[in-house]
């Protein structure tokens, strides 16, 4: 189904976004708003940004506070919600799975909750490639199985599966975004990627170009052309717009359904470190260091299905733009 953004300038959509403050959620309520929505942010703060949320957007709420939520729906009158809040480090998630379920599934289980109370029956989540683990081949397909292989990636399934439950039983319906590396940042350098710790890419490569400390490269000896690992590199804008079709979709009543975020083009980490180098003009300190446990050696997406059923074209679908922008964050907020 193809669609056409159907906002209403005199009485625009009202939606919630969750996690509103970080990285992903930041460039979606931008373009919300820049395409004519009502946005209310969710954010309670703990690793997004108030300086990433526009004055008087922003409600600083915890997930686990159910009436809150459905007090804020009500009173918004949103007709939709997109959910980006929730803890997003793999390698945390293996030494803290308690955090992670307690905080993605249980924050996800009572906002949903709080839309059946409000009677607020479509939601966009912010799903993962890293539900399907370690795949059979490549590029990867939405209808592979999901089999995740850290507490990150199975506290995402757990919540595709609540939202399955809750569109059988209460009628609500989703659409699971499924993630590949989301990269770059706003194209006018308003916002950026600014995760702490930094456990990304593209932000350490370009950290070690300004810092002159090198960046360590986690193997050299996979089954992959150059050795290292090959991941598809999706600019956050195009994320962010995919967020936007997904939510005219269901509001157009469309049925739940899941779809691969990615390009469909996958690049090794030694091509970043060239993009980098080819984008700063500069060198790019770097070490070999050993694998990272649990990084797949090749992660890329088949990205037909959000193309033809939802009409999404990438605009930056290159690296040049994706490194160039998240460069022009990256020298504002310099290390
Ligand atoms: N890498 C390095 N050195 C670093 C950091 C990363 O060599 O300092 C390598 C990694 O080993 C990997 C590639 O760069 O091969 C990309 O790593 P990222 O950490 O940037 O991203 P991931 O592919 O590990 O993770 C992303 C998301 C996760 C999600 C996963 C799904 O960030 O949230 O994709 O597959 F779970």
């Amino acid at each position: 189904m193809l669609l056409q953004s159907v906002v209403d300038p005199v009485n625009p959509r009202k939606i919630l976004v969750t996690g509103g403050a970080g990285y992903i959620g930041a460039h979606t309520v931008r373009l919300l708003l820049q395409q004519g929505y009502d946005v209310t942010v969710v954010d309670d703060l703990s690793k997004g940004y108030r300086h990433n949320v526009p004055d008087g957007r922003l409600c600083q709420v915890n997930l686990s506070q159910t009436a809150t939520l459905a007090e804020l729906l009500r009173q918004t009158g949103c007709q939709a919600v997109v959910h980006f809040a929730a803890f997003i480090a793999v390698g945390e998630s293996m030494r803290e799975p308690e955090r992670y379920f307690a905080n993605n599934v249980g924050g996800s289980l009572s906002l949903l909750t709080a839309m059946l109370q409000a009677g607020v029956r479509h939601l966009v989540f912010s799903s993962t490639a890293a539900v399907y683990g370690t795949p059979h081949e490549t590029p990867i397909r939405e209808d592979f199985p999901i089999h995740a292989v850290n507490p990150y990636g199975e506290s995402k399934v757990m919540v595709e599966t609540l939202l399955r439950w809750f569109d059988e039983i209460h009628h609500i319906s989703s659409v699971c975004l499924r993630y590949f590396n989301a990269s770059g940042a706003d194209p006018e350098g308003h916002l950026g990627e600014e995760h702490q710790p930094e456990t990304h890419l593209i932000p350490l490569l370009l950290r070690a170009v300004l810092t002159g400390q090198p960046v360590t490269l986690f193997g050299t000896d996979y089954d992959t052309p150059d050795g290292t690992c090959i991941r598809d590199y999706i600019h956050v804008d195009d994320l962010a717009q995919a967020h936007i079709l997904a939510l005219e979709y269901l509001l157009s009543g469309g049925p739940s359904d899941q779809f691969n975020v990615g390009t469909g083009a996958g690049h090794s980490v030694l091509e970043m470190v060239r993009a980098v180098e080819e984008v700063t003009g500069r060198k790019v300190p770097y070490t070999i260091g050993p694998r990272r446990q649990g990084d797949p050696p090749e992660l890329v997406a088949a990205s037909e299905k959000l193309r033809t059923r939802l009409g999404w074209t990438p605009r930056y679908a290159d690296l040049q733009s994706i490194v160039e922008h998240a460069w022009r964050f990256a020298c504002k907020s310099r290390p």
